[in-house]
């Protein structure tokens, strides 16, 4: 059952497609104070807040792309889409808000979506261990209870949620191949490098994505005519070769006199402008930018459609990116920071003045001065950006999926293209899918990454993945490993990594053995890229498997990725395995996520059958029985629980998705595996 309350003067954000009539709509705080909200909750109008009691018992799942565990009991998760690239246990908020949550014992449970896109503080037990605070900044809000339909598990609410906001973004079918990117790639030449050095190592390879060197000086649907000569012949080339290119599009369009998308944008209004009607300028890669008000959905049809400059030249995908929106800085704040350096110019820093100073150049992106200083035109009204920032990215990504629909129609065809965002809020998973943003080579950034999928899948996010082997600091061979063990099983597959960090692209690791950034040419045996071939191989092995789960979870509005205690309601060992994942309806994984482990304790929920993969042809197995297991997996094996009884399908890799496929086989007809080239089960 799913009911509504409204609180005063909510934002219609767009989130939801079901029709809800609220069972009441509060406009006095009185009226608020004096009800409990859903037999539940306590409002606190003067301090903005809802709060309800925690039994000792109760974990919360959900939030999204947070920080920290699947049970989010025990810290306090802002929705505030940030650009911060350090996702540390300290942190509050990432890019996207999902303010959906349920609330379980392991018996009952409830579901709460708070539709509100303003800053928005969820207190999970951090104050109190026994109280959940929503902390608003204006009250005006509506919120959704959902208890199931006719069934009350977590899993039946989240179907019930999806049926409330819609169904889940759908991408092409070789989207689920793999995908190799780096910030870095400066010419057509870097690509064709890429291309040439995975087709030695004979590693499946489905896309190359072009990060922003592709674009002439950062300028979104552009390409640079000198490093990316004829776009055209290159994305053919390349799709001969059996490689789509994936280009990255940026939220900001650059300031200069005579850029088309620049001129129109200015011409027709169609630029976030500041309370005097000026456009709002901030900083980014290309320097000063406008914002695109892809609130206004005049503005958002044209940025939309602005994607046929690349769609028309071949292109089957696209990432957006920078739209929290990220800003490094504006106008107005940089000039204010110069004028308070003049201030400090001789003096003797003290202990006060220091942290001042350096705070006044420290703080300069991503600030909330910023995002108080310009306006949408939103459903025909002005609206402070702050008031909506959560969903600028949605928003962004909406004028994308749009697009497409109308290029498709235009063109008579119904083909799926690749999308993806950084920044989003619950109704752009319509639209897109999300990648977790710019984790680290870190170990414990293989946990955050399994830890983050059931949240995002909760909230409809089905198509997502992190950068694997990490894209900030440097990688190492067996955490690019360990991660690949893991990234094999998300719907996206990519292998991403900064500028300036260690390359990361799998054939590195062979070349240092070969002695060519190896002095010592200690080793120069193959053994360790033939290791990633194997481990990219199974991804392609379990493609039938993965596509046909991911597709059920998409069309029932359910989750692909799930916390054990989803599937294993009242075991309360189950409920605290928060390092292994179901994924889809017969399988779990247990990934090693840990430096120099030959193993890990997993829990087994239930008796099942254990594969260890060194290749998708070389696996041996084993019965495990329900309880705890100390595992053995070797840095090359990859770990499979299926559920007893269920035979895995399981077809031969090919050099990329296509070449897998039979003719005449349909996305929808390999969803219900048939039309898979030498499918077996196993
Ligand atoms: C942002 C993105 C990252 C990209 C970089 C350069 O940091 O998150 O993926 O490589 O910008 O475009």
């Amino acid at each position: 059952m799913i009911r509504k309350i409204t609180i005063n003067n909510p934002i219609d954000t767009g989130s939801v497609v079901k029709e809800i009539e609220p069972e009441r709509h509060f406009t006095t705080d009185k009226e608020l104070d004096d009800a409990t909200l859903f037999e539940r909750f306590a409002a606190d109008s003067a301090a903005k807040t809802l709060s309800l009691v925690l039994k000792d018992d109760e974990q919360v799942y959900g939030l999204g792309e947070t920080v920290r565990g699947m049970n989010k009991r025990g810290w306090t998760y802002t929705a505030n889409n940030s650009d911060d690239p350090d996702h540390t246990e300290g942190k509050h908020s990432l890019y996207a808000s999902q303010n959906f949550f349920i609330i379980t014992d392991g018996k009952k449970a409830a579901g709460y979506y708070v539709d509100y896109p303003g800053y928005l503080t969820f207190d999970v037990g951090y104050t109190i261990h026994e109280e959940l605070r929503i902390i608003f900044t204006d009250l005006d809000a509506d919120i959704y209870e959902i208890t199931g339909d006719g069934e009350n598990s977590p899993r039946a609410i989240v179907r019930e949620f999806r049926g409330l906001t819609g169904q889940s973004y759908i991408p092409p079918i070789w989207a689920f191949g793999f995908g190799q990117s780096r910030w870095g790639y400066r010419t057509e030449d870097d690509v064709r490098e890429v291309a040439d050095r995975y087709e030695k190592a004979g590693v499946p390879l489905d896309s190359i994505y072009l990060d922003i060197d592709y674009m002439e000086r950062y300028k979104d649907f552009t390409t640079d005519d000198e490093k990316f000569p004829g776009f055209r012949d290159f994305t053919a080339e390349m799709k001969k070769r059996g490689i789509r290119l994936v280009p990255i599009i940026d939220a900001g369009v650059k300031i200069e006199k005579g850029y088309d998308v620049y001129e129109e944008g200015v011409k027709n209004g169609y630029f976030c402008r500041k309370e005097n009607g000026e456009n709002f300028t901030a900083a980014v890669w290309p320097g000063r930018v406008h914002f695109p008000d892809f609130l206004n959905d005049d503005a958002r049809r044209w940025f939309g459609d602005k994607y046929r400059f690349l769609l028309d030249q071949g292109i089957e995908g696209f990432w957006n990116d920078m739209n929290e929106p990220a800003i490094f800085y504006s106008d107005e704040h940089l000039k204010e920071v110069f004028e308070k350096i003049e201030d400090y110019k001789g003096k003797n820093l003290d202990i006060n003045t220091f942290f001042e100073f350096k705070d006044l150049v420290g703080t300069i992106d991503n600030n909330p001065v910023d995002y108080r200083s310009f306006y949408h035109n939103f459903h025909g009204k002005n609206i402070r950006h702050d008031k909506v920032h959560n969903l600028f990215g949605f928003y962004m990504t909406r004028a994308a999926g749009e697009a497409f629909d109308r290029y498709r129609h235009d063109k008579g065809t119904d083909k799926r293209y690749l999308m993806f965002s950084r920044s989003s809020y619950i109704g752009m998973h319509r639209y897109g899918g999300v990648w977790t943003g710019d984790n680290k080579s870190w170990w414990s950034h293989i946990l955050l990454a399994m830890q983050q999928m059931p949240g995002l899948n909760m909230s409809g996010f089905l198509y997502t993945g992190s950068d694997t082997a990490g894209f900030g600091d440097d990688t190492t061979e067996d955490l690019a490993m360990r991660w690949t063990e893991f990234s094999i099983f998300t719907p996206l597959f990519r292998n991403h990594s900064c500028d300036g960090t260690r390359k990361q692209e799998y054939y590195y690791f062979d070349d240092v053995r070969e002695g060519k950034d190896n002095p010592v040419k200690a080793h120069t045996d193959t053994r360790h890229i033939d290791d990633f071939r194997k481990i990219v191989e199974l991804r392609y092995a379990l493609l039938p498997y993965i596509y046909s789960e991911f597709m059920k979870a998409a069309k029932n509005y359910d989750m692909y990725f799930r916390p054990l205690a989803f599937e294993y309601a009242g075991d309360t060992r189950a409920a605290e395995t928060e390092d292994q994942l179901m994924v889809g309806d017969y399988m779990m994984i247990a990934p090693v996520y840990k430096q120099n482990a030959n193993g890990r304790y997993v829990y087994v929920p239930e008796d099942m059958r254990l594969l260890r993969f060194r290749a998708f042809d070389d696996y041996d197995e084993e019965e495990v029985a329900k309880g705890d297991h100390y595992v053995k997996a070797g840095i090359n094996e990859t770990l499979i629980f299926l559920k007893k009884g269920y035979k895995l399908p399981f077809a031969a890799p090919g050099k990329n998705v296509d070449s897998m496929i039979e003719d005449g086989a349909t996305e929808d007809s390999l969803s219900e595996l048939k039309g898979w080239k030498n499918l077996q089960y196993i």
